[in-house]
Parts: C-alpha cells; sequence; structure tokens
C-alpha cells in the first residue's frame, strides 16, 4: 500500500519505517527542509534503539523516502497519517491542534479520492470528526467532488522500545465511521493480524478517548505505588516487595509498579493534563486524574528535599553528582524529567551540581545552563557530597562503588530508581536512601 505520514518527529519516523518495514511504500513528509536533509543522508533526528538501521535498510529497499514535497506524495497514498505534534496549549494544558489542522488543509488540496486520512497524533475526543467535516469543507472550496474518510489509530509506542511495541503490540486500536475505513486500515496492519495482534475496532470518538484513558491509567497505577512508597518509608515497609505481592494478583498486573521520583515524559504529562482538559469541557470532573497529576507534579518537586535531608539538612557549597537526566533511559528525551525539577531546586538551595547521561546531556545542556555536564559517571563523582540517581540506565547499574566511595567526599547516595540493594550498599560502607525503602545508615 502507499502511505504518507506526514510529520518526521518521533511518532511520525518510527511508524513510517515500521509500516515500510511491513513492505508498504512509505513517503515521510516534513516541511523542515534541513531535517528532510539529514534524513536523506542517513542522520536520524531522535536516539531510538534499532530505528537508523531500520530506516537505512528500508531506504535502501526503496519502500521508505522523505521529501518536503507534500502534494506530490499525498496524491500517490491510499492511507496519510497526521502524526504531528500536539503540544500542550499554554495556560490551559488543551491540546494544541494548529499543527494538525495545517497538515490536513495541506492534505485536502492533493488527496485522492477514496483515500482515509489517519491521525496518529494523540488529539482530544472529536477531532477525528471535526477533521472530517473540515476537509469535507475545504474539498467543496476547492471544488473537489472526492470522498475522503478520517480515521483514528493511537499510537502506544514507548521511547527507547518504539520499535518493538509497534511491531509486537498489545493492540492495535482503529476508530472509523464506515466499514471500507476499517478494512483499509486492517489491510495495513496484516503483519500483525496474521500474528493473532489484537485489533479493536471501534469509533473514532472510543479510539480517540482509548488513548487518554490508557495514558490515565498508567499514570494512576505509578502514582499510586509511589504514594504507597511515601506509606513504606514511614512505617518501615519495602514497596518492591509490595509491587511484587500486589501485582501477582492478575486483576492488578506486576507491570508499571515502580515507584520512583514521578512519571514525566512527552505523553504522561501531557495526556493526563490534557484529559483533564477534555473533562472539563464536556462539564464532567474527574477527581481521580485531577488527583494523579497534582501528586505526581509535587512529588517530583519534593525529591529535592530527601536530597536535602540527606545531606543533613543543607546542601549549601556542597556537590551533588546526578547520574541520570533524561525522564526514562534509553532516549534522550528531557521532557517533563523529574531532573528539570530537582537540580534547579539543589541549585537554589546553594549546592553546585555536577551530572552526567548517557544520552541527554545535549538536550540538557540549554535546560540546565547552571549544571556541570561530565563526560562519565566517575568524573561526575569526584569530589561529591551526595551522588543522585534519578534515571535507572544500565550503566549506572553496575557502578564499582568501593571506586565510587574513593572519588565521593563522603559515601551517600539517594537513589530514586531503587537500583541497588541495601544489602550491597551496607556492604560497601555508604549511607543509602532510596524509595519506599528502608534506609541504611
Ligand atoms: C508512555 C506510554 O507507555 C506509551 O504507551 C504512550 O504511547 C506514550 O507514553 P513513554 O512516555 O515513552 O511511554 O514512557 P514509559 O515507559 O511509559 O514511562 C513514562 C514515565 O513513567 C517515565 O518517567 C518512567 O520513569 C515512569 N515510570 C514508568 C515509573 O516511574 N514507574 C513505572 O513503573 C513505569
Amino acid at each position: 500500500m502507499k502511505v504518507t505520514m506526514v510529520a518526521t518527529g518521533y511518532v511520525g519516523l518510527v511508524s513510517g519505517a515500521c509500516f515500510s518495514e511491513f513492505g508498504h511504500d512509505v513517503v515521510c513528509v516534513d516541511s523542515d527542509e534541513r531535517k528532510i536533509a539529514a534524513l536523506n543522508r542517513g542522520e536520524i533526528p531522535v536516539f531510538e534503539p534499532g530505528l537508523d538501521a531500520m530506516v537505512a535498510a528500508n531506504t535502501e529497499a526503496g519502500r521508505l523516502t522523505f521529501t518536503t514535497n507534500l502534494g506530490e506524495s499525498v496524491a500517490a497514498s491510499e492511507v496519510i497519517f497526521v502524526a504531528v505534534d500536539t503540544p500542550s496549549r499554554h495556560g490551559d494544558g488543551y491540546a494544541d491542534l494548529s499543527y494538525v489542522y495545517a497538515a490536513v488543509d495541506d492534505i485536502a488540496a492533493h488527496v485522492q479520492d477514496g483515500a482515509v486520512v489517519v491521525t496518529k497524533s494523540t488529539v482530544p475526543v472529536g477531532t477525528g470528526s471535526e477533521l472530517a467535516e473540515r476537509i469535507g469543507q475545504r474539498l467543496a472550496e476547492l471544488g473537489r467532488d472526492i470522498s475522503v474518510s478520517v480515521a483514528s489509530n493511537p499510537e502506544f509506542l514507548r521511547e527507547g522500545s518504539a520499535i518493538e511495541d509497534f511491531k509486537r503490540p498489545d493492540r492495535v486500536v482503529v476508530g472509523a465511521e464506515d466499514e471500507a475505513t476499517h478494512a483499509t486500515i486492517a489491510r495495513l496492519y496484516r503483519p500483525l493480524s496474521l500474528r493473532n495482534v489484537p485489533m479493536v475496532h471501534t469509533s473514532r470518538e472510543t479510539a480517540e478517548l482509548i488513548k487518554y484513558a490508557g495514558n490515565a491509567f498508567l499514570a494512576t497505577k505509578i502514582t499510586f505505588i509511589n504514594e504507597i512508597a511515601d506509606l513504606c518509608e514511614q512505617v518501615g515497609a519495602n514497596v518492591q516487595e509490595i509491587a511484587r505481592g500486589i501485582g501477582l494478583d492478575g486483576r492488578i498486573g506486576s507491570k508499571f509498579l515502580h515507584a520512583g521520583p514521578g512519571y514525566g515524559g512527552s505523553c504522561f504529562p501531557k495526556d493526563t493534563r490534557a484529559l483533564l482538559g477534555i473533562a472539563e469541557q464536556a462539564d464532567v470532573t474527574l477527581p481521580i486524574v485531577d488527583a494523579v497529576v497534582s501528586s505526581n507534579e509535587s512529588r517530583k518537586k519534593r525529591m529535592a528535599d530527601r536530597i536535602i535531608a540527606a545531606c543533613g539538612g543543607s546542601v549549601e557549597g556542597k556537590t551533588v553528582a546526578v547520574l541520570g537526566l533524561t525522564f526514562k533511559p534509553n532516549t534522550d528525551d528531557m521532557r517533563e524529567s523529574p531532573s528539570l525539577d530537582i537540580i534547579p531546586a539543589l541549585l537554589e538551595a546553594g549546592a553546585s551540581v555536577q551530572a552526567h547521561d548517557p544520552e541527554g546531556m545535549r538536550e540538557a545542556a540549554p535546560l540546565l545552563p547552571d549544571t556541570k555536564l561530565m563526560t562519565g559517571p566517575y568524573e561526575a563523582l569526584e569530589g561529591a557530597d551526595v551522588v543522585v540517581i534519578i534515571t535507572e540506565w544500565n550503566v549506572y547499574r553496575a557502578l564499582d562503588l568501593p571506586r565510587v566511595a574513593s572519588l565521593m567526599n563522603q559515601p551517600i547516595m539517594v537513589d530514586l530508581r531503587n537500583i541497588y540493594t541495601a544489602a550491597e550498599m551496607q556492604q560497601a560502607g555508604f549511607t543509602y536512601y532510596s524509595v519506599g525503602r528502608e534506609a541504611i545508615s
């Protein structure tokens, strides 16, 4: 099938590359000429394991191309995906759809009869129907007597494992208003249905809400275990054992029960806020989601206090080593990372911060201008009064603890991802604070 992917951001690029891997002819379009020129040279603008090799192989096979010429590729496509950014609108947190509108207006001018326009971007409930109307109006204005349908096909890709998530999803959700459109999208995902991946065929509104409800539920699960972790610290219980103890109940499930510094990233914070915006417009209250958003925001802010407490109540004039800056490992994405709340608060309290991240330092540099970015984890530890693990990158999981202790002024660790055990830290002579577990001093 011939497919156009509008926008070469994270979702567009991963989805475009994976559809070409399925055997479709995919053209990825972006108005940013420099980005397209870089992609044509084989340079991938985002860090995602396996993406560069997949793009190279499919470009080589002639199934994946990059262009700024939207008209030409849309005119030749049966399916056109809209994967443009939908940032949070300033002030109200509601998703900003201006890029989506601009994309569909351009598409309407070139689209062929019978084509399907599909939203991959996360858009508020009702957007698909609004876009169908908008495209219809635009076609009428242009005197184009053709029929185009609009579908919703939300993505559930996790950064760092996006390719695996695309090729082996738990499910594919398709929202459309007629059988022919459902059938077109089903053909696109045929390689997955052959592997018995469940396809959820539903209405556009339901598909749009599945995306928000899914992300809000996962954000709730994380926030719940984080609150239980706070309680564990006060009553001497262990949150990891609680997560295992409740997660083995099949009705609860063991995933997304890792306590930490609070969720971040490009989706959960934005989508939970957008869901609240959608509910408000519909005159419905969502007290649980509301509580999750505020609990997570205040948690990220409170994390700096733990570090200050670990240093005896003040970090004035002290050096804090930070390991991990991105919102999670295997990405260079800094969006809404807990590090962006924690580090400024430490600087404000008079600390100097030297940090390391395996992939995120280029993104982090302009966001954390007063942080010393170091070439490696051990460089960041030199002369530190405390080390804080914010992101659980693999390289931090097996640190040479005697070497860590010898580089630091005093061996104090605040492990916000629970990657070490109390026993090994005690043996290495550390004062050790983690999340939802007993402190070792
Ligand atoms: C998420 C969804 O998982 C994905 O389906 C959706 O399409 C986009 O948003 P992503 O933001 O890439 O993906 O990362 P994810 O792995 O879900 O983690 C999100 C945040 O939650 C991170 O900050 C992570 O550290 C945190 N998290 C996750 C926890 O604190 N504990 C957990 O148990 C799981």
